[in-house]
């Protein structure tokens, strides 16, 4: 007994159909039949053969939730590695440009740098002891974990590959993990490092425009994204917005000023809200530099991160503005407290 499985490409082209034996899943096939089908772990475990299951019916052994969540499955997606097949099929591996597969790693790290950024921003650089490679990519997010502290989520701020992980770390009113992290963290403490997790990354595959727009410390997810793109020869136009308070919460700007030299496709904006002296810069709200700054979105590609407020009321005008709801990546980040209440977003405190 066999069942016919048709095979797409990742971008939906008809690839090529296989014979899968009853009890062999739809992977181990492929490979045998010498099919350069995505894959990694072939245990359930990386998420590396992921796809779109298009037609049909699979039975799935077990498999870790890193590699498939629920909401996945949910989605009709399957992992080829555990998938049998009940009926003839359709599969398509998931695009590497439309899913980030990486395989969930903790890690152990150590403190190597905690850097004033702001007055109550901390630029923190881990140095990994043990548990990697730690692949992710640019704009996903992990939890860390110091002392018996809970784990709170924060977003890499550092290119993916680079010697240290960077995270940029602002005091919440009433988070006990940043008042550590501001207070009492030192050079050599220990933190363990889970993830990595997000869908609000980097889709190196767009070749439009591209405009990142970051508030306070969403400025971490935005620097990856900005740094991972130029490194690897972005050359479209690339606008990244900062909003911050005042004149004292501004950070990096050396960093992106030298980046900006260095890419003259990088074009910066500053906006102080609130600022408590005359000033050169743009103020007023972000969304209003963004409107008055842009008529027409189509074919742009959006990230944006930062707080929830400011992330929503921008992707709202964006999408007014012609920017397609698939091209809009958001990272809102909520502190504890505002998860508690609205049960959504991820926690900064
Ligand atoms: S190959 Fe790793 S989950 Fe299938």
């Amino acid at each position: 007994m066999k069942h016919r499985v048709s095979l797409n490409k990742p971008g939906g082209e008809r690839w090529t159909g296989i014979d899968v034996p009853a009890g062999r899943t739809i992977l181990e096939t492929a490979l045998s039949e010498g099919i350069d089908y995505p894959h990694g772990c072939r245990s359930g475990n990386c998420g590396g053969c992921k796809s779109h299951l298009i037609l049909g019916e699979v039975e799935m052994s077990p498999y870790s939730p890193f590699a498939l969540t629920e909401e996945e499955r949910g989605r009709d997606l399957i992992l080829a590695c555990r998938s049998v097949p009940w009926s003839d099929c359709t599969v398509q591996p998931v695009e590497a440009d439309e899913e980030a597969v990486h395989a969930s790693r903790r890690l152990d790290c150590r403190v190597a740098g905690i850097d004033r950024a702001t007055h109550d921003i901390r630029i923190l650089s881990l140095e990994i002891e043990s548990g990697g490679p730690f692949d992710f990519t640019a704009g996903q997010y992990a939890a860390l974990a110091f002392e018996d502290l809970p784990p709170r989520d924060f977003s890499m701020a550092s290119a993916p590959g680079a010697a240290r992980l960077e995270f940029h770390i602002r005091l919440v009113a009433g988070g006990q993990v940043t008042r550590y992290v501001l207070g009492s963290l030192r050079i050599g403490d220990r933190v363990s490092v889970n993830g990595p997790m997000g869908t609000a990354h980097y889709r190196k595959g767009h070749r439009g425009p591209i405009l990142l727009v970051a508030g306070g410390s969403g400025l971490a997810p935005i620097k990856s994204i900005a740094e991972s793109a130029l490194a690897g020869g972005a050359g479209q136009d690339m606008f990244l917005y900062y909003g911050a308070r005042a004149e004292r919460d501004v950070y990096l700007e050396d960093h992106f000023a030298a980046l900006a030299t260095r890419h003259p496709n990088l074009h910066i904006v500053t906006v102080l809200s609130e600022p408590d002296a005359p000033t050169p810069r743009r103020t007023g709200w972000l969304v209003d530099a963004l409107t008055a700054d842009f008529d027409d979105l189509d074919g742009f590609k959006a990230y944006l991160a930062g707080p929830p407020a400011m992330v929503e009321s921008c992707t709202e005008s964006l999408l007014s503005l012609g920017l397609a709801r698939r091209d809009c990546h958001a990272d809102p980040f909520y502190t504890e407290a505002e998860k508690e209440s609205d049960g959504s977003g991820r926690g900064t405190a």
